[in-house]
């Protein structure tokens, strides 16, 4: 028997975005859904346009450059990805949503009002009667531009089922082509979850037209769980973030619900259209836009997902790999034990492994990569795949540097006053110099920085993790920064409406893990620059070659 498609619709962009600190540039929202188009998810939801100018410019990027072909010929229109606006169920929203996804093939308006009772009187302050002619409303406008829409009842997880087959019947009729059934506040479990999207398909008027979706959050740790089981009940669209990430727990990984559906195969019997390999890639490139770092033990693509470290276990493993092992770690795209290159090899070696790898550089960045290569070949005996993926992104995925490292030095253990002395590249050209004493060396480095840099923030988060073992292993040092004084506009999550800290998060690679400090403290201060409206007037480069070779 065919196994049946459950469509994957990634929405790293829209609910990923509202995670606490994973404020996004346009540069890195471009190169993540060119990514995601890579890897092959049917709909990507680029954003929630009516947030800000910015927010809608950014989705009409990606629907211009990643839901478009070149040619434009409809075989490969066929290939593309949907390219989705979010939208709250008023007109001005549905227009900026439209306005931002028309350039797409493929556009979808994705509207949503809440159904649950709590939503209703307190947030929404509406009866029953009056959010379902709301809704037939709204679902009516936006079909008015667009002939794929979908409706989600928020909170359905909370809402009476009675009421949402009404709802839905409604939105249905009034020419929705998906209904959404979201977990916003992550309060189901699998049992209810299943039932509730069963009673769904079974009780609403129309439903057989239209593909029905699942989007749950991580609140009480179900939200893969939920999703399996809105699935095993009849939803034929998935809802998911690369890494989990989202709202407060965050969403349903993208990770997980994938290769849930490739290693129990005989249990769904279904199949979805990624292509796992990049899987890996596209985790550390979310997390390193982002800065939000992905847990050690987290499932399939943390650092430890296909470690062994118990004698017994390494024993079975070299028996027979299926004793420890369910997945295999290239399936995902992980390669980390290969060594593979060092100091002596040549920059042919280098550019034919990389290729090999997945990644076409042009000369510039080429030469840009090899060099650093080289720089970190004379401190690290052998580099594995790992390390060149790091080195790479390191290299080639810096949105927008208006300062940059040239140099750091740091004095620091019990004898004395900790101390750094950093020479940054400014965007005047010059080189700044600057030393200062701190509570450690990354405090000092940090404190020199400030004073060249001068944009006053508060350091939220930071964290060190080696890419490979061993004492030379390479250090990846992640921060989330916010502006001080409320600099910088709040943005407003489009649930609550409450305005929220923008929080900037940068990364940064080295051997020298106070190097890897200063390198991500800066890219963070970058982007704080940028979205403080200065230095606006630099280009943006892009990153092509960070794609998988086709
Ligand atoms: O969690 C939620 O309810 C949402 C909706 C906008 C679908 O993200
Ligand atoms: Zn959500």
């Amino acid at each position: 028997m065919q196994n049946q498609y459950i469509k994957i619709f990634d929405t790293t962009l829209r609910d990923g975005e509202q995670s606490p600190g994973a404020t996004l540039t346009s540069f890195e929202k471009l190169e993540i859904a060119r990514m995601l188009a890579s890897l092959g998810v049917d709909i990507i939801e680029a954003g929630f346009p009516a947030a800000s100018p910015d927010d809608l410019e950014g989705v009409r990027k990606i629907a211009k450059e990643v839901g478009n072909s070149p040619s434009g010929g409809s075989d490969e229109n066929d290939s593309l990805p949907v390219i989705c606006g979010l939208a709250r169920a008023n007109k001005k929203d549905i227009d900026a949503a439209w306005e931002a996804v028309k350039h797409a093939a493929k556009p979808r308006i994705h509207t949503f009002l809440a159904t649950s009772p709590i939503h209703m009187k307190f947030k929404l302050n509406m009866d029953s009667e009056e959010v379902v002619e709301l809704v037939k409303e709204m679902v009516a406008y936006a079909k008015s531009y667009c002939d794929d829409i979908e409706f989600s009842p928020e909170d359905a997880g909370r809402s009476d089922p009675e009421f949402l087959y009404l709802v839905l019947g409604e939105a249905i009729k009034a020419g929705a082509t998906t209904i959404n059934i979201p977990d916003t506040v992550g309060y189901t479990i699998p049992e209810e979850f299943g039932a509730l999207i069963a009673g769904i398909i079974e009780h609403t008027p129309g439903v057989e037209n239209v593909v029905v979706s699942v989007h749950c959050h991580d609140d009480l740790g179900l939200a893969t769980a939920n999703t399996l089981a809105g699935i095993a009940a009849g939803a034929g669209q998935a809802e998911v973030t690369m890494n989990g990430i989202g709202e407060r727990a965050g969403n349903t990984s993208l990770e997980e619900i994938v290769m849930a559906i490739r290693t129990r195969r005989k249990i769904f019997e279904l199949e979805t259209g990624i292509d796992t390999t990049l899987i890996t890639r596209m985790s550390r490139m979310v997390s390193n836009y982002t800065g939000i770092p992905v847990q050690p033990n987290k499932a399939i693509v943390g650092a430890n997902a296909f470690a062994h470290e118990a004698g017994i276990h390494q024993d079975g493993m070299l028996k027979n790999q299926m004793t420890y092992e369910i997945m295999q770690p290239d399936m995902v795209g992980q390669s980390h034990s290969r060594l593979v290159l060092g100091k002596h090899s040549g920059r042919h070696a280098f550019k034919a492994h990389l290729a090999e790898i997945g990644y076409q550089l042009n000369k510039e960045e080429l030469e840009r990569t090899f060099k650093r290569f080289k720089e970190v070949a004379d401190r690290k005996k052998t580099i594995t795949d790992a390390d060149l993926e790091a080195i790479v992104a390191d290299q080639i995925s810096q949105p927008r540097e208006i300062f940059s490292l040239d140099g750091l030095q740091v004095t620091c253990g019990t004898m004395g006053m900790p101390t750094a002395t950093v020479r940054l590249n400014g965007p005047d050209g010059e080189l700044h110099v600057h030393a200062a004493i701190g509570t450690g060396p990354v405090d000092a480095a940090f404190s020199a920085i400030d004073v060249i840099v001068k944009a006053p923030n508060i350091l939220v988060e930071y964290s060190v993790n080696a890419i490979t073992e061993g004492i030379d292993a390479i250090g990846e040092v992640s921060v989330r920064l916010q502006a001080e004084n409320g600099s910088i506009p709040r943005r407003r999550s489009p649930q609550s409406n409450q305005a929220q800290a923008r929080t900037f998060g940068g990364h940064g690679v080295d051997t020298d893990i106070i190097v890897a400090s200063a390198k991500a403290y800066l890219a963070a201060l970058n982007k704080l620059l940028v979205a403080s409206g200065h230095y606006a007037e630099l280009e943006e480069k892009t990153a092509e070659s960070l794609q998988p070779a086709k």
